[in-house]
Parts: structure tokens; C-alpha cells; sequence
């Protein structure tokens, strides 16, 4: 398949950060997170990061017309695809996301879900630590680091938790998925274009369901 464009959705703290970087080494599409781009621009410092900090501190969802121009940028410098992780997130974003897709004669392969209970993502959501460099996700008991604090992968250190996994805004993201973004399947569904997957086990035991749902959509594409 050329163009693959596949969308990772599912509420914050299942696991598509972690598992999208798993697909990228395996199947060798980038991956693209509205949520990586968004702290970027805070990182820098630009106008952007300073617009989005309290909306995203709060748990809120930036509006569409931000995240939908950060993604046409992007989709457009890769013509091979891409696992859309993080977007859309509103039935608003599905429709950019369609018309951006439709003008380049290019469209979505599949939605893969990662379904998680509430009561897990707000653990998840609390023990998780990233690295400041390249962004590897630990969490305290699921996936510790080797050495307390030390990121496996750079050796960066002190590891950090983020700005919006306080237990107020994690309840406020909580709330966004099952009132915005859970109703974009209701798009894709009836073209047959979703998987739901299981996100509780081990990161490889939830990979290898991803990767069974990736194939399957992949075959139903050809
Ligand atoms: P974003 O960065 O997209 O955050 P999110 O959707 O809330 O998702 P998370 O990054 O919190 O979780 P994840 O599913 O990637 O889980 P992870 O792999 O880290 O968005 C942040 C904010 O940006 C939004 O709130 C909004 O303000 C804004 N934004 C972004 N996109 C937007 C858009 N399109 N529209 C509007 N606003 C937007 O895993 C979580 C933890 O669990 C880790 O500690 C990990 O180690 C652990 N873990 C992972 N898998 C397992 C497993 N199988 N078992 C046990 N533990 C596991």
C-alpha cells in the first residue's frame, strides 16, 4: 500500500503514544500527534505554544482551526502515509481531515480505537513520565525505566511528568474524548473502517492486536 493513512484514536492514557512508536518501527509510516506538535510550540516558546497552554493545561481541546493547519502541513510532506495519532479529535476534524484528504485524491485506510476503562486511564494517566528529549513514555509501575528517573533510550534525566496529568485536568481530557472525539467512529463505521482493540494487557500483547487489526484493514484496502 502506498498511501497509508491510518488514525489511532482512544482516550487519553490508552496508549497511543506508546504503541504509535511501536507501528513506526514496524511499519516504517511516521507518526503524526497533534499532542507532541501542540507541547513542541510550548517548548519553543512561539506564539502558538503560548496561545494553547492554558487550554491544554486545563485539559480543554484547542480549536480546530489549529490542530486542522498543523496536520494539512504535515500531511502534505508525507506522501506515504502516516498514523495519525490524536487526530481528529471532533467530528469538526473529521470533516477538514476528509476535504484536505479528498483535494489530494488521497483518504483514510482505517481507525483503529484502543479501548480502555476510565478507572485505568486515570492510573496511567498519573504514573506517566516522558523524557524531555526524545520523548520516551515510562510510567512509574507499568514501564519504569531501567534506572529510577534515567530515560533508557538518551540517558536524559530527571524524567518529567506532564503540565495536563493532574487528576482535575485528566478528568477534564476524560470527559473530552467521550463527549467530542468517541462520536468519530459514528463516521467511519459505517464504511466499515474501524477496529476496536482491547488496550488492556502488556504493551506487546496490546501491539499485537493493533498490528492483527492494522493487517486486517490493510487486506480489506486492497
Ligand atoms: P495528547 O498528547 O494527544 O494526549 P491524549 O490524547 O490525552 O493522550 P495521552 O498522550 O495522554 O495518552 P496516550 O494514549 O498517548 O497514552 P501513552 O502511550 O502516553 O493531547 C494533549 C492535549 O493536546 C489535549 O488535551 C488537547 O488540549 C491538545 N490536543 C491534542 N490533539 C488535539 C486535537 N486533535 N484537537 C484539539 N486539541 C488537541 O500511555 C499512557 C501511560 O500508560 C504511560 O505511562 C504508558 O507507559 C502507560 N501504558 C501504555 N500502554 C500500557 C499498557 N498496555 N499497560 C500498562 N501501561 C501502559
Amino acid at each position: 500500500m502506498s498511501d497509508r493513512i491510518l488514525i489511532l484514536t482512544g482516550p487519553p492514557g490508552a496508549g497511543k503514544g506508546t504503541q504509535a512508536k511501536r507501528l513506526v518501527e514496524t511499519y516504517g509510516i511516521p507518526q503524526l500527534s497533534t499532542g507532541d506538535m501542540l507541547r513542541a510550540a510550548r517548548s519553543s516558546g512561539s506564539e502558538l505554544g503560548e496561545r494553547v497552554a492554558g487550554i491544554m493545561d486545563r485539559g480543554e481541546l484547542v480549536s480546530d482551526d489549529i490542530v486542522v493547519a498543523l496536520i494539512e502541513e504535515q500531511l502534505s510532506q508525507h506522501p506515504a502515509g502516516a498514523i495519525l495519532d490524536g487526530f481528529p479529535r471532533t467530528v469538526g476534524q473529521v470533516e477538514a481531515l476528509e476535504a484536505m484528504l479528498g483535494k489530494a485524491g488521497r483518504r483514510v485506510q482505517g481507525v483503529v480505537a484502543i479501548e480502555v476503562p476510565d478507572e485505568t486511564v486515570v492510573e496511567r494517566i498519573a504514573g506517566r513520565r516522558s523524557c524531555p528529549n526524545c520523548g520516551a513514555i515510562y510510567h512509574l509501575v507499568n514501564k519504569p525505566p531501567a534506572e529510577a528517573d534515567v530515560c533508557d533510550v538518551c540517558g536524559t534525566s530527571p524524567l518529567k511528568q506532564r503540565g495536563d496529568d493532574t487528576a482535575e485536568a485528566a478528568k477534564t481530557r476524560v470527559a473530552a474524548y467521550h463527549r467530542d472525539t468517541a462520536p468519530i467512529l459514528t463516521h467511519y463505521e459505517p464504511q466499515g473502517l474501524v477496529r476496536r482493540v482491547d488496550g488492556i494487557g502488556t504493551v506487546d500483547e496490546v501491539f499485537g492486536r493493533l498490528s492483527s487489526a492494522i493487517d486486517e484493514l490493510e487486506k480489506a484496502a486492497a
